[in-house]
């Protein structure tokens, strides 16, 4: 018994740790609500667009993603307006953290 609650304890304790609310909205941004995969290629989301930059090789800085999404550059559209600026935020972030480790 004392075991059990042991492992429990230490399996509630360790996803509390590593999961990040912001990485998952990221995440489900990235892959749904503005389908950045479709115009770029990020292993950590599984996307492989090839019409913007390979952002595994970009390593964009957070204030770079954030500028691209509002305002869009190139025939990246703006997303100011569509994703609310915490969205946006979110979306960076994950980025952000899954190419710049
Ligand atoms: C319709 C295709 C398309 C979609 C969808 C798209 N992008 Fe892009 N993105 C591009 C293109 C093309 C460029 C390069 C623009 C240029 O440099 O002229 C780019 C550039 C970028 C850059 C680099 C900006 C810089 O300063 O060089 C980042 C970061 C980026 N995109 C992130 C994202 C994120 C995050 C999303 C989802 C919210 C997204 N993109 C959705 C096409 C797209």
């Amino acid at each position: 018994m004392k075991k059990i609650l042991l492992i429990l304890l230490v399996v509630t304790f360790s996803s509390s740790t590593f999961a990040d609310p912001k990485m998952d909205l990221g995440l489900e941004i990235y892959n749904n609500k503005a389908q950045c995969g479709v115009c770029h290629t990020l292993q950590a989301a599984g996307s492989a667009g090839n019409i913007g930059p390979n952002l595994d090789q970009l390593k964009p800085q957070m204030p770079q993603i954030i500028a691209a999404v509002t305002n869009g550059i190139g025939v990246m559209p703006p997303w100011d307006g569509i994703l609310t600026y915490a969205e946006i935020e979110a979306v960076a972030y994950y980025v952000f953290n899954s190419t710049n480790k």
